[in-house]
């Protein structure tokens, strides 16, 4: 029955691809989920649902319009979170004035494509809007069992789980303050989790947060928490793992800590995993990224109570990362165009799919996708600027120095402020001036190791006529030379 089931929703998320796929004229997507569960280029999400497990990503509402985005994360996750838009300052924000629009969208997108939804979150001290703290305290209880009475009503039956207290805890183990922390001292959490179980008797509650992954002094007051709240009869049925690392850093006792809250009879859920680094990206930290995937994911379906994975974003282009962390992204397994990354191939190998065999058939780019590169790839770049007073032509020359072809290469590159390119050859140059992306073009998709290839552009200026800098190619920095 399981296997039937999964066979049909195998089906109807391949329709929905197809769907989305034929929405933008787009051929290449045909192919999805049309091998077996476990065979090359099998989808992520059939992967982990042939374990009985889960993979899903982080969507937001302005994620909904790119087509490139949306039509990975239909083919590729079962599960969506949506990023903020059931968050309380959007949900609430003013005082019983409720507003699920955003949080609807999500939801529709998640039912278009055959996906589960976590929502997130009912009570957290952050994107909290300021009348809730501005509330008497004796007011803060009714407003938050009000809140979470009225959100978790609305998605009734829609939402597979809710993350009903985010991040309540300090890095020493003690509950952080909040205006429920102080209205209501530490009952709160029961309180929530006893208001959400009412509303809504179905739907999994977690209580969810960030560094509890390994064990320290945070888990071990989150397994005494929910140690604590089981032992009163408390509905919890969850414990979230945020997992926002950074590469290599994976916590040695993240197996281990699984292991101890399910045998306190949760369930536990990687909810917004991404492994950031300092860009550009070096090929060094990609194959790191790759291990670092395939242990949490290893990790995960070690323990049979470890429910699913969760992307936070579906690629580079669209995760919180860069924005929060000055010098850092390249997060998630996907490159700021939406190809594969070497971390994607590791996670569905250590999903049981194929080794090596990345699934970019799930973009919709016509011509070939570039391949991963594997660790030890590399490239190097020469330059050529010829310039006059208000112009310049420039001639790049990329050479593939890894030890594999690739199949479709993009060079990112900045430009020296005040240049905006005019016109481009042999690729697709975009955007204009800035931190921009030289595309490979269907007759010189083909770079083979130790191969060339050249392009140009013709560029306005005024005044600053130097080359280009900050070469990578498909997201390996590049020498010069
Ligand atoms: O909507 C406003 C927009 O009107 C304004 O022009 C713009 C200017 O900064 O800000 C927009 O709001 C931003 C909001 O995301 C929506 O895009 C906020 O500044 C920005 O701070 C907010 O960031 C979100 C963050 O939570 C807030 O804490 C991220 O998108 C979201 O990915 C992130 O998600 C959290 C999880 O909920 C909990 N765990 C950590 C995770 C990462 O921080």
């Amino acid at each position: 029955m399981a296997a039937q089931l999964r066979a049909a929703r195998r089906r109807g998320h391949a329709l929905a691809a197809l769907a989305v796929a034929a929405a933008g004229g787009l051929l290449a997507a045909a192919t999805l989920g049309s091998g077996p569960a476990g065979a090359a280029g099998t989808p992520l999400r059939d992967l982990a649902e042939a374990k009985g497990s889960y993979f899903g990503t982080a969507v937001t509402q302005s994620n909904l319009g790119n087509s490139t985005l949306t039509a990975v994360a239909g083919a590729q996750f079962d599960m969506v979170t949506p990023g903020n838009e059931m968050k309380w300052d959007t949900t609430e924000s003013s005082a019983s004035n409720f507003n699920f629009g955003p949080g609807d969208q999500i939801v529709s997108f998640a039912k278009a494509h055959s996906m589960r939804v976590r929502g997130h979150t009912l009570v957290w001290h952050s994107q909290l809007p300021s009348w809730v703290g501005n509330l008497p305290k004796t007011q803060v209880q009714a407003a938050m069992e009000n809140h979470i009475t009225t959100q978790t009503t609305h998605y009734k039956g829609q939402v597979y789980s809710w993350d009903v207290v985010n991040e309540p805890f300090n890095e020493d183990g003690s509950l952080r303050t909040s205006p429920f922390y102080n209205a209501m001292g530490s009952g709160y959490i029961a309180d929530a989790l006893r208001t959400a179980r009412a509303a809504d008797p179905n739907a999994k509650l977690y209580l969810n947060d960030y560094n509890i992954e390994g064990t320290n002094a945070k888990s071990d007051a989150m397994y005494q928490l929910v140690s604590s709240l089981k032992s009163q009869g408390v509905p919890i049925d969850g414990v979230g793992l945020e997992s926002h690392f950074i590469v290599g850093q994976v916590p040695s006792t993240m197996k281990a800590n699984i292991q101890r809250f399910a045998a306190l009879g949760v369930d536990v859920a990687i909810t917004e995993l991404d492994d950031r680094m300092q860009v550009p990206a070096s090929a060094a930290n990609l194959a790191q990224q790759a291990t670092d995937y395939a242990t949490v994911i290893s990790n995960c379906l070690a323990v049979s109570r470890c429910v699913g994975v969760s992307q936070w974003g579906v690629g580079d282009a669209d995760s919180w990362i860069p924005g929060a962390f000055s010098g850092y992204g390249a997060a998630t397994m996907y490159d700021n165009t939406y190809q594969p990354k070497a971390s994607y191939t590791s996670a569905a190998t250590a999903l049981g799919g194929a080794a090596g065999s990345p699934s970019p058939s799930s973009s919709p780019s016509s011509s070939p996708s570039p391949s991963t590169p594997p660790s030890g790839s590399g490239c190097k770049v020469g330059t050529q600027v010829s310039a006059w007073n208000t112009g310049l032509t420039e001639n790049i020359t990329v050479t593939n120095t890894g030890g594999s072809a690739l199949n479709g290469w993009s060079v990112k590159f900045t430009l020296p402020g005040g240049q905006s390119v005019s016109s481009a050859w042999n690729a697709t140059v975009s955007p204009a001036s800035g931190q921009v992306t030289a595309t490979n073009l269907p007759y010189n998709a083909a770079l083979p190791a130790g191969g060339s290839v050249s392009f140009g552009f013709n560029a306005d200026h005024t005044g600053n006529t130097a080359a280009a800098t900050g070469f990578s190619l498909n997201g390996v920095a590049c020498t010069a030379g």
